[in-house]
C-alpha cells in the first residue's frame, strides 16, 4: 500500500508540474483527491491492513493529500501569474489613439431665453420663486377675481382632476401672485417662470402645455409709471436700446387698470412684415395694477399698499428671438434642430 502511495505521488507530482492550463489542474485535482479519485481508492483497501499498520498508512495518506494540494495551489498561482503577464505583453495599449467622443449636449434655446430673463430680473432685486402646476381653482381662478361662469374656467378650456372643478393644472401663473401676497412679508418683488396647462390643439403657435413668466411688484406708492419703466427696461435689455413699446388698454379680471404690451417689430422697425405679420407690432405681454379686491383677499391694505404684475408667453419670446416659426420645433426635441443653437 506503501508503494501504491508512492507511485501515486510521484505520478501526481510530474502530471501538476507539466499542466499549462488552470482546468487540467483541476482535472487532475478530481483525478487523484476527488471523492472517487485515486487516493480514495487506495485508502479503500485499508481494511486488508493489520491494526497496527493503518494508523501509520492513515498518516501517510494525510500527508500525501497535503502535499499534492499544496503542489496544485502552488502550480495554480504560477500558471495565474504567467497568464496574466502574457495578457498584459500582449494587449498593450496605444495611448496615442483618440478618444471615444461622447456627443455634448447644451441647455435648451428656450432656457437660454429665461436665463437671460432671470438675470435680468435679479439685476433689479427681484426674487425668483417657483409653485404648483396642480393648484386648486381658488388659486388659478377664483382669488384672482375670476367669477364663476367666466368662460375660461370652462371644462373646454381647462384641465380638471375632480367631478367638481375644485383641482386643475393652472392655466396660467398669475396664482403665483397669490402664494407670493399670502406667504410673502412685504414689499414683494418676484418673478415666478413655469408650465402652464390649456386645452389647446396643437399647431404651429398652440400648445396644451406652455411656459409664462410672472412677475409682480407690491410695495408703498408703486404705479403704472413703475410698471411700464420697468418692462421698458426689459425689453431693452433683451431687444436692444431704442426698442418702442407701446401699452394698449385691455382687461384682466385681477388687474385695474390692465394692458397689453406690444413692441415695434424689431425686424421691420414697424413697416410691417412676415415676423409681425404686417403689423408692425409684436404682442409681448399681459399686465396691470394688481386689483384691490385681489390684494384685500390676500390680506393686504388697497389703501395703503399697491402693485403691477405681468404675465408673458416664454416661447413667445423663445420664437421672436431665434427666429423659429412653429412652436412644435420647442418641444419634439430633435437634436438636429436643437444643435442650432
Ligand atoms: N395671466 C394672464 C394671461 O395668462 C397674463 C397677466 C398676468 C395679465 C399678470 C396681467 C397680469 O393671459
Amino acid at each position: 500500500m506503501k508503494e501504491m502511495m508512492q507511485k501515486l505521488r510521484e505520478a501526481a507530482l510530474q502530471a501538476i508540474l507539466e499542466t499549462e492550463d488552470v482546468d487540467s489542474l483541476e482535472n487532475l485535482r478530481v483525478k487523484y483527491l476527488g471523492k472517487k479519485g485515486e487516493l480514495t481508492g487506495i485508502l479503500r483497501q485499508m481494511g486488508k491492513l493489520t491494526a497496527e499498520e493503518r494508523p501509520q498508512m492513515g498518516q501517510l495518506a494525510n500527508q500525501l493529500r497535503s502535499e499534492l494540494e499544496e503542489t496544485l495551489e502552488t502550480r495554480r498561482t504560477a500558471l495565474n501569474e504567467a497568464r496574466l503577464e502574457m495578457k498584459l505583453l500582449q494587449e498593450t495599449v496605444d495611448v496615442t489613439l483618440p478618444g471615444k467622443k461622447q456627443p455634448q449636449g447644451h441647455k435648451h434655446p428656450m432656457y437660454n431665453v429665461l436665463d437671460q430673463i432671470k438675470d435680468i430680473f435679479i439685476g433689479m432685486g427681484f426674487e425668483i420663486v417657483d409653485g404648483p402646476e396642480v393648484e386648486l381653482s381658488d388659486y388659478n381662478f377664483t382669488k384672482l377675481n375670476i367669477d364663476e361662469g367666466h368662460p375660461s374656467r370652462e371644462w373646454t378650456d381647462t384641465f380638471y382632476f375632480t367631478e367638481d372643478s375644485r383641482i386643475c393644472l393652472r392655466t396660467q401663473t398669475s396664482p403665483m401672485q397669490i402664494h407670493a401676497m399670502e406667504t410673502k412679508e412685504l414689499p414683494i418683488r418676484m418673478i415666478a417662470p413655469g408650465r402652464v396647462y390649456r386645452k389647446d390643439e396643437v399647431d404651429a403657435t398652440h400648445s396644451p402645455m406652455f411656459h409664462q413668466i410672472e412677475g409682480m411688484v407690491i410695495d408703498k406708492g408703486v404705479t403704472m409709471s413703475d410698471l411700464k419703466a420697468t418692462l421698458n427696461l426689459v425689453v431693452e435689455k433683451i431687444y436692444g436700446k431704442g426698442t418702442v413699446t407701446r401699452f394698449r388698454p385691455h382687461h384682466f379680471p385681477f388687474t385695474e387698470p390692465s394692458c397689453e404690451m406690444d413692441i415695434q417689430c424689431h425686424k421691420c422697425g414697424g413697416k410691417g412684415c412676415p415676423t409681425c405679420k404686417g403689423e408692425g407690432w409684436i404682442e409681448v405681454l399681459g399686465a396691470g395694477m394688481v386689483h384691490p379686491k385681489v390684494l384685500a383677499g390676500c390680506g393686504i391694505d388697497p389703501d395703503v399698499y399697491s402693485g403691477w404684475a405681468f404675465g408673458m408667453g416664454l416661447e413667445r419670446l423663445a420664437m421672436g428671438e431665434y427666429k423659429i416659426t412653429d412652436l412644435r420645433l420647442i418641444f419634439e426635441n430633435d437634436v438636429r434642430f436643437l444643435e442650432q443653437f
